[in-house]
């Protein structure tokens, strides 16, 4: 096959025929010229096709195609100042692979049940490519990230026989004779994985049996989980916040079509650097307050709180020293206040809501003790976890970021749906 490449590699072959493997994307003709839209997953380019130029029976072919038929087109690359890839391919032959019949996702608008319902369809729109290509620069920022700053990544269970998030949202399962259960955190586990190499971070998919329907809420979501031993909690935000900073920076970096491609506002992004701004769990009550929000001391927050607070700051901002009654059972009590806890949620700009949650953690083994019997956890299951108290125990924290609220952020997007190839929400495990 002669001179085969790739939609994104066209650049390194202006003038040259190239073969390339593709799809059509959409077509229109002007019964002279063919315009075929091809994308091959790395790209999209428009291949022109002039009558005159090509033998009748490739042009009769062409004229078959339809939207999402798979071919092999070759052609001459061609530098074009107006197309959006800057290339154009003056087509000489095209080869059917696969005809396709009735593509069901036509350039007409579907509601949303019916693009779910044809997620591994959908997934070839170009809207939803760019999602999927930014999700990618995202993981790749978060591994870059914790290798440059001496993280080691450890991997942890899926199948657990305890929880870390309360028990009321675990999956249950078997595990043979035993009961399991879906992991909803690694964290335990990297606690664990710090005494034994110092920083490390676990990057996994993580489960919640939670009966919300909100454009946040996913029911198999992946998390980024650092662990530090020796990190209190302020230096934990302060690696909280270079961590942000150089994903959002990556990302603007190195995926500009993309971010422009799905209309993103990127002014919103370019200054997330730096230094974020920091508010206590009794001051945004009090702001809350002010703000005629029917809220006390001691309640949780839910959305219309959080975006309250949020646009107020055009960074995120760190919620610090929630009361310790609402949090998890690891959080560690401020020793000046122990009705709080030395914990932070980072809030997301703009409305995209809670993108981390961490803490410093419990390191006495008496406290932690005192917490098992306060959250009536049985002590079996964490015997494991109680002994990482009684040998060499540390001052530690870490925190856990939701890889799809923060695409949902970055890219712009309403709903957590469109962040992972193919989401689990309340009512949908398909396809
Ligand atoms: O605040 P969460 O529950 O914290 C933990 O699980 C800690 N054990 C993490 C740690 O300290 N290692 O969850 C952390 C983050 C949230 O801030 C949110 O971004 C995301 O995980 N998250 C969800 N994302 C999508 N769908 C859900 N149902 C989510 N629940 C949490
Ligand atoms: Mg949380």
């Amino acid at each position: 096959m002669s001179n085969k490449c790739l939609i994104r590699e066209v650049g390194n072959h202006i003038g040259q025929e190239v073969t390339i493997g593709c799809w059509v994307h959409n077509k229109r003709s002007s019964g002279k010229i063919q315009f075929l839209q091809l994308r091959d997953g790395t790209g999209f380019i428009q291949g022109v096709m002039v009558k005159a130029e090509v033998e009748e029976e490739i042009w009769l072919t062409s004229k078959e195609l339809t939207q999402e038929s798979s071919l092999y087109v070759t052609g001459i690359v061609r530098e074009e100042e107006r197309s959006r890839s800057g290339f154009e391919l003056t087509l000489t032959g095209v080869k059917v692979i696969h005809l396709t019949k009735d593509y069901p996702i036509t350039p007409k608008e579907h509601g949303v049940d019916f693009l779910m319902d044809n997620r591994h369809l959908w997934m070839r729109a170009p809207r939803q490519r760019a999602v999927l290509v930014i999700r990618n620069e995202i993981i790749k920022a978060v591994q870059q990230f914790f290798d440059e700053k001496g993280f080691t990544k450890v991997d942890a269970p899926i199948l657990t026989p305890s929880s870390c998030e309360g028990t009321t949202e675990l999956f249950h399962t078997k595990y043979f004779e035993e009961d399991a259960f879906l992991s909803q955190s690694g964290q335990l586990y990297m606690e664990a994985a710090a005494m034994a190499l110092g920083r490390v971070y676990s990057f996994g998919p993580t489960f919640r049996a939670e009966k919300s329907k909100t454009r946040r809420h996913l029911i198999e979501f992946w998390m980024i989980e650092p662990e530090m031993a020796f990190v209190e909690h302020e230096e934990s935000l302060e690696i909280q916040e270079q961590f942000i900073s150089h994903i959002v920076q990556s990302v603007l970096k190195n995926c500009q079509k993309e971010l422009k491609f799905l209309k993103r506002d990127m002014s919103k992004l370019e200054h997330i650097t730096g230094d974020f701004p920091r508010i206590t769990y009794d001051d945004a009550i009090q702001f809350l307050q002010d703000n005629d929000f029917d809220i006390k001391w001691g309640e949780d927050f839910g959305a219309p709180h959080e975006t309250a607070i949020a646009e107020h700051y055009d960074k995120p901002v760190f919620i610090t020293h929630y009361p310790t009654e609402l949090k998890s059972f690891y959080m560690k009590p401020d020793p000046e206040r122990p009705e709080v806890v030395l914990c932070a949620d980072l809030i997301a700009p703009e409305g995209y809501g809670e993108i981390i949650g961490g803490s410093q953690r419990i390191d006495d083994v008496e406290l932690m003790e005192q917490r098992f019997t306060e959250h009536n956890l049985s002590d079996e299951a964490y015997k494991w976890y109680m002994e990482l108290r009684t040998y060499g125990s540390v001052p530690h924290s870490g925190f856990g970021l939701g890889l799809e609220r923060t695409v949902a952020w970055i890219c712009g997007l309403e709903h957590v749906r469109e962040t992972i190839p193919f989401p689990r929400l309340l009512y949908r495990m398909y396809p």
